[in-house]
């Protein structure tokens, strides 16, 4: 039995897969539109909302540290990305790698994985977009019905109903192909980045040298101590749950993580990716690069132009100009924000449809939704199905829960692909490796100890809900991919003959 647990799929193998006809998706992105890609991603709800909680909650001015904390794991973890996207290029992200290297059922279950990061990251930045619109909307006067908000801290029956509406409407403009979203998405990401340098060009004349005083607050006890609310690390050593101080920084660094998952989804486009080899390494490490410059020079700004005390939790970019006196910045961020999250949401999307599609194409998921579409040549089933089933999630569900189970599933995957990275190079050293990990297997150790660390500071009650995501999965894998996965079936007999 573990010989098939563990029967994995070569490499040459998975990129002849994405050669045949109609399973294979267009070749049409370059370098510069997987970096376009990754920042449209990666800068979202983390930096224009999170940054205000966790300020004010975790970590004080020192928030600005967390962010480089996270950025460190990401920058770590991307490192161990990049050499698997230009070894493996076929979609699939670290499902994919996996399966290549570790084997079938922890691919499986890196796969199942990165569906609940996308589905619910989806879901939680559709819910931040819908905010942002209605504050507009607010503005300008209209106001919806509060049954038709958001469901954060809302009493009774309501649906979100933009937050629901933005990811059907994305889901259509996937359907219909991957190069019409690259150009949306290039637009989008100019005017993100833009309001994000306005937020630290303009917000720097404001900063009050007092506000970062002091930059890292003393720990303070927490209310709920010892309940399932606080960091499973304080709970497995018996700490009194605390915010704030040095420790406070990692907790911050846990949630704003948040702000840095997508990177990884560029690796999921190199099957669409004109050369893989070059381009990929590229767009993820440069992507990276580039957002974690900009999140520590807006949360130095903003929580130096403000008390961390008073930083609005649910627009802080925005309501740090309004406290300071200057409301046209605010309108012009939260526009800003509101257009720049549209593209976090497409793109969250099509990693998760990908990501689908390529588990289907093996057989681990029924067959039916690896078809591309005739004309588009897009996986359009899996794109509509999954994109009503987040429609719904958003539009019932609140966003601060879910963030924590993103991000625990995200760094779970950092933490497989840096261990493929390893496995991959003492079971095949012969593979061209384009790009390739510094300092193996040093670099990839580091990375699964840093990924394991912001785990280990998430809510005890965030280890649960993901405990039974992956339960759910298993059973999935044992009662139905087992049996019916290409490997499984023999069609892949001769090629595995001809490996060993
Ligand atoms: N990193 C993305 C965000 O901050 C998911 O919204």
């Amino acid at each position: 039995m573990s010989n098939t647990l563990f029967r994995t799929k070569n490499v040459e193998q998975s990129i002849s897969d994405t050669e045949e006809p109609e399973h294979a998706l267009k070749k049409s992105l370059s370098a510069l539109d997987l970096t376009v890609f990754g920042v449209g991603v990666v800068i979202g709800t983390g930096i224009f909302v999170l940054t205000g909680k966790v300020a004010k909650e975790n970590a004080g001015p020192a928030v600005s540290l967390a962010f480089v904390v996270a950025g460190v794991v990401c920058a770590l973890a991307a490192l161990c990305y990049a050499e698997f996207a230009s070894t493996v290029p076929v979609a699939g992200s670290a499902y994919t790698f996996s399966y290549a290297s570790l084997g079938e059922l922890p691919a499986w279950i890196i796969g199942w994985d990165l569906v609940l990061e996308f589905a619910l990251g989806t879901a939680v930045v559709a819910v931040g977009w819908s905010g942002y619109v209605r504050s507009l909307l607010d503005n300008a006067g209209w106001h919806l019905p509060a049954a038709l908000g958001s469901r954060d801290g809302a009493d009774g029956f309501g649906f979100d109903i933009l937050a629901a509406a933005l990811v059907l409407v994305l889901t259509a403009i996937l359907v219909v192909g991957m190069k019409l979203s690259a150009r949306i998405t290039s637009l989008v990401v100019a005017i993100k980045v833009a309001v994000v340098l306005i937020v630290i060009v303009a917000g720097a004349f404001f900063v009050k040298g007092d506000n970062y005083k002091p930059f890292v607050p003393k720990a303070q006890p927490q209310e709920a101590g010892g309940s399932l609310d606080s960091p499973l690390i304080q709970l497995m050593f018996g700490w009194a749950p605390s915010n704030f101080g040095v420790m406070g920084i990692f907790t911050a660094a846990s949630v704003v993580f948040f702000a840095f998952i997508g990177f990884d989804i560029v690796a999921t486009a190199a099957e669409e990716t004109r050369n893989p080899q070059r381009d990929m390494p590229r767009g993820i490490l440069g992507s990276l690069l580039i957002c974690t410059v900009l999140y520590v020079a807006v949360s130095l700004v903003v929580t130096g132009m403000q008390k961390y005390s008073a930083l609005s939790v649910d627009a802080p970019l925005a309501d740090a100009f309004k406290a300071t006196g200057h409301p046209f910045f605010s309108g012009v961020i939260s526009f800003g924000a509101a257009v720049g999250l549209t593209t976090v949401c497409m793109i969250l999307l099509l990693g998760q449809t990908r990501v689908f599609f390529a588990m289907s194409r093996d057989g681990l998921l029924p067959r039916f939704f690896s078809r591309v579409h005739p004309r588009f040549r897009t996986p359009h089933r899996p794109t509509i199905l999954l994109g009503v089933v987040i429609a719904i999630v958003a539009g019932f569900t609140s966003l601060s829960e879910l963030a924590e189970l993103v991000n625990i599933g995200t760094l779970f995957a950092f933490i497989v692909v840096a261990i493929s990275v390893i496995i991959l190079r003492r079971k095949r050293p012969d593979l061209h490796r384009s790009f390739r990990t510094p300092l193996v297997p040093f670099v990839p150790i580091v990375s699964v100890l840093a990924s394991l660390w912001l785990m280990l500071n998430l809510p005890a009650e965030t280890w649960l809900r993901f405990a039974i995501w992956m339960v759910i999965g298993f059973l999935v894998y044992f009662l139905y991919g087992r049996f019916h996965s290409r490997l499984a079936q023999g069609d892949r007999a001769p090629a595995e003959a001809a490996k060993s």
